[in-house]
């Protein structure tokens, strides 16, 4: 059984046109005009294949097919939510590819064991509504609905009333059931499988993520006449912020990752030193211990810049998730299905955040890497190959089925039963 490749093609095309920035890419922040009219498409595919369609109290949906089905499904999906310069296929390919295997399923007429389902999280990004994967945390009982309908974005706009707006806001109480298991298919957004020639990456799990935001309060003056010993310029301590971000990653022992990916000076004029400026700090790691580390190192710095300038830092906690392994069984089972299929693979760690990393949580969960054109993402030059595409689906395709008809289990024995042969 194969995926039918154009029509997968057709859908991320087509998905693709909502939010279009004119530059290849997508913008469709959480909970906008533009997510909506992409989940109604979305939810439209699915109706037309008689899946059913629930929508849960921080607006994931789930597609489930049989429409009647009682048992915990296979789960699949992803997230069609985007950065402001989002590409096309970030998140959407999970759900797309989740989608197209399932309408493969019921086109062939395949009696499964248990039921198959794709899912939508809501807000996996976290542009809008800190923190990222709020959806899928939800989902899995990480966080409370009120405290996630509470959030709020950056202009004040509450996340619930957002949600009921765009009329997303369904009966489906949180947390789930969990299902069966969950696998993900997702493009790389990194380097890794291009450089080495590789179409299939198996993922092991996803670095811890640390996401803060920093209030720095100085004093806004005359850039002319404030001689710069008298200055408490907070522009001045969030580069030397960001300049420390940048040294405890590259250091011996640091953090993977780090960035400062936003920086508002205030008023934002060039004749004014900055009274105030917010930034943000992105530190990741595979390792809880070295992250934590590094978090303790960054607020020490933190601390010694603001008093030697005389400003006052406010820091706020966007997200914090230690990283996450996936399940080795089912690592082991893309490997094998991809090795199956004639590509070549490699295990590797996700660099990014992904809903599989919340699901772990609760049920047997996997993701599937397809390469990413130059390793860029959140950027519209986001690009995966159609081939690579229809490869990672025939994968995902394949996984769904041995989860879903229980051969991972006669797999299982057949190894123990081989490695007792020959013993
Ligand atoms: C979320 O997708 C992230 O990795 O930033
Ligand atoms: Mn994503
Ligand atoms: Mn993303």
């Amino acid at each position: 059984m194969k995926i039918d490749a154009p029509r997968l093609h057709r859908r991320i095309a087509a998905l693709a046109e909502i939010g279009d920035t004119g530059d290849g890419g997508v913008c469709r922040l959480a909970l906008t005009d533009d997510d909506k009219a992409g989940r109604d498409l979305v939810l439209t595919w699915m109706r037309e294949l008689g899946l059913r369609v629930e929508v849960d109290v921080v607006g994931n949906i789930t597609g489930t097919w049989p429409a009647d089905a009682t048992e915990a499904p296979v789960l699949t999906g992803s997230h069609i939510d985007t950065v402001r310069t989002g590409g096309r296929f970030d998140g959407n390919l999970g759900v797309l590819a989740g989608l197209e295997c399932i309408e493969t399923v019921i086109t062939a007429g395949t009696e499964l064991a248990r039921p198959l389902a794709v899912g939508v999280f809501t807000d996996e990004e976290g542009s809008r509504f800190a923190p990222d994967m709020l959806g899928s945390l939800v989902f899995v009982g990480g966080m409370a609905p009120e405290e996630a309908l509470s959030t709020s974005d950056r202009d004040g706009l509450v996340l619930g009333d957002e949600l009921a707006r765009i009329g997303y806001a369904g009966p489906i109480p949180c947390p789930q059931r969990p299902p069966h298991a969950y696998v993900e298919l997702h493009v790389e957004q990194g380097p890794v499988l291009e450089a080495e020639g590789i179409t299939i990456g198996a993922v092991t799990g996803v670095q811890g993520i640390s996401w803060q935001e920093l209030t720095i309060t100085g004093q806004s003056n005359h850039a002319g006449t404030t001689p710069m010993h008298l200055r408490h310029d907070a522009g001045a301590v969030a580069a030397q912020i960001a300049v420390a971000v940048r040294d405890l990653a590259t250091s011996p022992g640091g953090p993977h990752v780090g960035t400062v990916g936003r920086l508002d000076l205030h008023p934002d004029l060039v004749n004014v030193v900055a009274g105030r400026a917010v930034l943000t700090v992105d530190l990741r790691d595979t390792d809880e211990a070295v992250l934590a580390a590094a978090e303790k190192s960054f607020a020490e710095q933190v601390r010694a810049l603001a008093e030697a300038e005389g400003v006052e830092v406010a820091t706020r906690t966007l997200a914090r998730f230690e990283p996450v392994a996936f399940d080795e069984a089912l690592v082991d089972l893309v490997e094998a299905i991809a090795t199956e299929h004639g590509h070549s693979v490699k295990r590797l760690p996700s660099g990014a955040g992904h809903d599989a990393q919340m699901l772990a949580r609760v049920c047997p969960s996997a993701m599937v890497f397809v390469p990413s054109v130059k390793g860029i993402s959140h950027n519209p030059a986001e690009l995966t190959s159609d081939s690579d595409i229809e490869a990672g689906a025939n994968v995902l395709l394949d996984l769904l089925l041995e989860l879903a008809t229980d051969r991972l289990q006669i797999r299982k024995r057949s190894v123990a039963g081989s490695a007792e042969g020959a013993a």
